[in-house]
């Protein structure tokens, strides 16, 4: 059977965002724009609305979702903040910081897996924004791709991946950090724990909290991952692309034809067919910006592999080498 696209694409224009806030009270599924990623949003409160995200993601119960706030008045709806959730929230927020805090009674268990937990953030995609303070409820959203996929960052990749699957898509133009929101979990506010390096670092968090943030340490993957596992972004087959993605250092070799091979920055005097580059001055907000729409792009052309430098220096650097390592492992 062939699949049927029925999802729309829709501006942010005023009566837009008003249908589609109307949607989300309905109980159903619109995909948003956000300053990371898109994502597929729900009701937060609506339990049966939350259970239609796992269905049209492919993605197992036990992943919970990011619930998605418009003002720190929410904040208290969902979890309970402390002092340390607070310093992050109004250094960071809006912005693509989320934050691991007890939940309230009011957060459904399909959005937190059962967990006691609940993963928070405020968003600052200006058209998301008004479509949270329209629809006047905290909203689940988890990255709008396939499960196990790589992360969209245009509308045209949520309709390519969930287009048969979902009726409404706001269209707010191309992420503008292109990786997912850095996942801190503050249960314990004296020991913070980093679950997903993105554009907020860890220096960062650890400079507005003085104090140390500690390192998730790395899965080992598979069963024992999926049971023991706090944050399953950090089952390794997440992100990848279906072209098996090797990693290096720097890339020295030749360059034989059939394969791709992705540099940081753009390299001097190996122009080819199969050389691409994330930015053309090696600017590492550029990088991140068009890596997923880039192995995306190569995952179509039906190279046999794509090699991809990893990228050095500080910063989001972390957080590009983390989504490489994962797209590497299969
Ligand atoms: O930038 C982002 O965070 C995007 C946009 C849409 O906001 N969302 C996103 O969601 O990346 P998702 O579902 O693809 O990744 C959310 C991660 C998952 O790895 C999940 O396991 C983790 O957050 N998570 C959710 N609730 C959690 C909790 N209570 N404790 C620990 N990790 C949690
Ligand atoms: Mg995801």
């Amino acid at each position: 059977m062939t699949k049927r696209p029925i999802a729309r694409t829709y501006r942010a224009t005023a009566r837009n965002l008003g249908l589609l806030a109307r949607r989300l009270q309905a109980g159903e599924l619109v995909a948003v724009p956000t300053e990371t990623v898109y994502g597929l949003a729900a009701n937060a409160f609506d339990a049966a609305a939350c259970r239609k995200i796992f269905r049209a993601k492919g993605r197992p119960t036990t992943d919970p979702l990011i619930v998605h706030i418009h003002s720190l008045r929410q904040l208290a709806l969902v979890c309970r903040p402390n002092a340390a959730a607070l310093t992050l929230a109004r250094e960071f927020w809006p912005g693509p910081l989320t934050l691991v805090l007890p939940k309230t009674p009011a957060v459904p268990g399909i959005v937190t897996a059962g967990k006691s937990s609940v993963a928070v953030r405020m968003p600052r995609h200006p058209a998301f924004r008004r479509l949270l303070a329209l629809a006047g409820v905290p909203v689940a959203a988890p990255s709008a791709n396939p499960f196990g996929y790589v992360s969209p960052t245009t509308a045209r990749h949520v309709v390519d991946n969930l287009g048969d699957k979902i009726g409404y898509i706001l269209d707010g133009g191309p992420a503008q950090i292109g990786l997912e929101s850095t996942i801190v979990d503050l249960r314990d506010p004296r020991k913070p724990r980093l679950l997903r390096p993105g554009a907020v670092s860890k220096k960062d968090l650890e400079r507005s909290l003085h104090r140390a943030v500690t390192l998730q340490p790395a899965r080992t993957g598979g069963a024992l991952a999926a049971r023991a596992q706090i944050a399953p972004g950090l089952l390794p087959r997440h992100y990848s692309p279906r072209t098996p993605v090797v990693l290096h250092a720097q890339i020295k070799r030749t360059i034989p034809a059939g394969e791709a091979f992705v540099f940081i920055r753009r390299p001097q005097g190996r122009q080819a067919s199969n050389v691409f580059w994330l930015d053309p001055r090696g600017e590492l907000r550029g990088a991140a910006r068009r890596l997923f729409a880039t192995l995306r792009q190569l995952d179509r052309q039906g190279f046999a592999k794509i090699h991809v430098e990893l990228a050095g220096g500080e910063g989001i650097s972390a957080a590009i080498n983390d989504r490489l390592r994962r797209a590497a492992n299969r």
